[in-house]
């Protein structure tokens, strides 16, 4: 069956670098307590003119439109997933397609939380498989680091901006499986309710609701719990095991947690590619950039089989599976 490829791989990271050092002139924290907890050491920070999460997807999508080598007037899809959009309107993906030259396009953009990258990837393989389009570009870009506060050191450690994009192709192969939940009765550990407007600032508790909130005990317990347990479906679901996986490729939201997840699958830590020491938690951007570190690496074959898999606010978690 025809399905989506991927052929092309690009990220950006903004040159600025926060260490943990860093971090510990800012909150009561250190390098030693981030390291253990987290797996963290450093992480991207977007500079507060040059870098926005839409330049970063131009970026980001330039670099993989020119590692697939076609031009930019061969998609006939963009696809961006964010949570901390610069713009209103237009989309994160109009504003791509704008800088790649892919005028006349479709372009969207999908709001899932951290699992946004998966999210856009199943809809683009959706209108691939269903034959509504060839070429697909695919983004996850974050600008996180304007929603942390700074003063909660249980949050502001976590989190670095970023950009990853793919380009996908119509090629015959196997089917993208996938499944994905939300589960807005468990979602109060992890939000972020406004938008901040200059004239509502004043208001009782409305700057406090512009900043990211989350109890990060409660979201640890609900994805060591869930994903495993979705991974579990999605294999018994699409008939396919484990073992047969190369790469289990994961949100880089703690080490603790793909260390934990691994285990409970009983599947080989080596199996699980990280870079969360050098980025920390980029949300829907995580996956794309850990691809493209892998693709650089060397660490890709055609063929390959993996898992991606994603959790964050709503609560929403999903993961698939596919070729690649
Ligand atoms: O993208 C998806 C969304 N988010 C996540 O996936 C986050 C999931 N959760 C986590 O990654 C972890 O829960 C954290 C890294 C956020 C926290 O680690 P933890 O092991 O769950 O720590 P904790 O919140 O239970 O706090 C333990 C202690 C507390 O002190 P007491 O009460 O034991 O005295 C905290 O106040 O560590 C303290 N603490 C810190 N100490 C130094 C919390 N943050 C820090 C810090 N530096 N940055």
């Amino acid at each position: 069956m025809l399905t989506g490829k991927i052929i092309g791989l690009g990220s950006y990271l903004p040159p600025k670098i926060l260490t943990n050092d860093d971090l510990s002139k800012i909150v009561d924290t250190n390098d030693e307590w981030i390291t253990e907890r987290t797996g963290i050491k450093r992480r991207h920070i977007a500079d507060a003119v040059e870098d926005k999460a839409s330049t970063m997807a131009c970026k980001a999508a330039l670099a993989a439109i020119e590692d697939a080598g076609i031009s930019g007037s061969e998609i006939d899809l963009i696809v961006a997933a964010s949570t901390t959009p610069d713009v209103v309107f237009p989309s994160i993906a109009c504003c791509v397609q704008g800088a790649v030259g892919a005028d006349g396009c479709a372009c969207f953009d999908v709001n899932s939380a951290c699992p946004g990258f998966i999210a856009a990837y199943n809809t683009a393989q959706s209108y691939i498989e269903s034959g509504n389009a060839k070429t697909v570009l695919v983004l996850g870009a974050e600008c996180l680091t304007n929603f942390v506060d700074w003063e909660d050191r249980g949050t502001c450690i976590l989190f670095g901006d970023g950009a990853g994009a793919a380009v996908l192709r119509a090629e015959e192969g196997m089917k993208n499986s996938f499944i994905m939940k939300a589960s807005m009765n468990r979602g109060a550990c992890l939000h972020c309710e406004a938008m901040k407007q200059p004239k509502r600032v004043d208001e009782e508790g409305f700057l406090k609701s512009t900043f990211m909130y989350m109890q990060g005990r409660e979201v640890f317990r609900f994805v060591v719990t869930e994903v495993p347990a979705l991974i579990d479906e999605l294999s018994k679901k699409y008939e396919f095991d484990l073992g047969e996986v190369d790469h289990f490729v994961f949100h880089q939201a703690n080490r603790r947690i793909i260390e934990a997840t691994a285990k409970k699958l009983g599947v080989s830590l080596e199996k699980f590619p990280m870079n969360i020491q050098d980025t920390g938690n980029t949300s829907s951007a995580s996956i794309p950039i850990l691809l493209t570190q892998m693709k650089k690496e060397g660490k890709l074959k055609k063929g390959d089989k993996i898992v991606m898999s994603s959790f964050g606010g709503g609560l929403t978690w999903g993961a698939n599976y596919f070729e690649y």
